[in-house]
């Protein structure tokens, strides 16, 4: 008899996601330091935090009930002010932005909202795991493209993780109905240029292809990089879904807020999804994210303005991490924007036994080693790779350094005691 009760077919094996499996591990090794999940280990500023609970605990008892399901107003309102004058168009709250349960809701929406059974979507790799899951969903068919490490020795930097024009070019077609581009990138922290992001919109153009522009990293792009948003490209406005996070933008990525932007027509697309599988997102955190937004528009021109100043403390944490991983062996590439390093770790190869772990790919058995062995969990970049292209992700581990310094200094002696350990054997 047919199993009736089995996971329908269209969402594969139903393997567990990376973040399931590395959770469950951080649990289970309790590593010393845990760099796996990006998210700060310490808090979100005191004025976000204030307006939770004086939200919560506030006279208004309609502050803990259901608000309007495409968005709290006063929280798009404000979402209207903060981008309105970065992409020199008046968004108008109602039609052209919608609040979703994190990020992820609102990639969900548009691709559900989007995608017919066959269109084809690109995705550039390595890119955030549940692109994929969504597409096939959807009854889409993903085309993966990787980014090409260009440079293997010196200095490193995203900047030399590069699209093949050509390669590019040769997938697009007429069933291609959406790529996702993730500017600033996870892991790399690549920052797409003007000449990157103008090839892909013009493909798009000439295809007549959507858009769906994951810019979560956009606050934390390191001098003298410069954050480019892909609907202000000329003629993107018609094509372009640009999505957002609360979570990264204000370091309390446990809020799970997210929002999406794009014309109406886009828009009525992604509302229709949300409308009946989340229908409104949590009303206080809403209303606090909605406080902290004007409390940071009020000093939008002053150096303490937190999308600009979150770099500014973060940049250090960086370059600690990129000397520490050098210094021990690793052969990491310098992150021009968000909170991942992706580093090389075939150079430590002979300083550490992988052969008691079972994973099928080498990154997922030596980030397992090295957190028993060293006590720092890191994340497996296989996990950002189709299964025909999780070799390119091999010989690399991600490790975020959105952390306390003093969990970025433990970080490096323990890995300088390690090495210096297996050094003497
Ligand atoms: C590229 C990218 N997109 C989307 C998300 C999801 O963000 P959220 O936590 O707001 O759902 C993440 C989270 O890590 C991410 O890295």
């Amino acid at each position: 008899m047919a199993d009736k009760f089995k996971l329908p077919a269209r969402y594969g094996d139903g393997e567990k996601s990376v973040w399931v499996e590395y959770i469950q591990l951080a649990a289970e090794y309790k590593p010393a330091v845990n760099l796996g999940q990006g998210f700060p280990d310490y808090h979100a500023p005191d004025h976000v935090l204030k307006a939770l609970s004086n939200t919560a605990l506030g006279e208004n008892p309609l502050a803990n009930q259901y608000t309007r399901g495409f968005g709290h107003p006063k929280l798009v309102q404000n979402l209207a002010k903060l981008y309105s004058p970065l992409i020199s168009r008046n968004l108008d709250p109602q039609n052209e932005i919608l609040v979703t349960a994190g990020a992820y809701e609102a990639l969900y929406s548009a691709i559900l909202g989007h995608v017919e059974v066959g269109d084809e979507v690109i995705v550039i790799e390595p890119f955030f795991d549940c692109y994929d899951f969504m597409i096939k969903c959807a009854g889409g068919v993903p085309r993966f493209i990787p980014l090409k490490q260009k440079k293997k020795s010196g200095t490193i930097t995203s900047a030399d993780w590069v699209l093949d024009e050509k390669e590019l070019a040769g997938l697009f077609n007429s069933k291609t109905k959406m790529i996702i581009v993730n500017t600033p990138h996870n892991p790399l922290g690549k920052v797409f240029t003007m000449e990157e992001l103008t090839f892909i919109a013009n493909l798009c153009k000439k295809y007549n292809v959507l858009c769906l522009s994951d810019e979560v990293y956009e606050w934390m792009v390191y001098e003298p990089k410069k954050h480019i948003r892909m609907v202000t490209l000329p003629d993107m406005w018609e094509r372009t879904i640009t999505v957002g996070s609360a979570g990264k933008t204000f370091s309390v990525t446990g809020w799970k807020i997210g929002w999406a932007y794009a014309n109406p027509k886009l828009m009525r697309n992604l509302q229709v999804i949300h409308q009946n599988c989340v229908y409104t997102c949590c009303t206080p955190i809403q209303e606090a994210i909605s406080k902290a937004l004007e409390y940071e528009l009020a000093r939008r021109d002053t150096p303490e303005y937190y999308m600009h100043s979150l770099a500014r403390e973060l940049q250090p944490k960086r370059d600690f991490l990129i000397k520490a991983l050098t210094d021990n062996g690793f052969n990491p590439t310098i992150p021009e924007a968000g909170y991942f390093i992706v580093a090389d770790w075939t150079k430590l190869a002979n300083k550490i036994d992988l052969s008691k772990e079972k994973d099928q790919y080498k990154d997922y058995r030596f980030t397992k080693k090295f957190a028993k062995e060293v006590g720092v969990l890191a994340i497996p970049p296989a996990a950002f790779y189709s299964k025909e292209h999780k070799h390119l992700g091999e010989n690399y581990a991600r490790f975020c350094f959105i952390k306390k310094d003093e969990n970025l200094a433990l970080t490096e002696k323990l890995m300088r005691d390690w090495n210096e350990k297996k050094s003497k054997l």
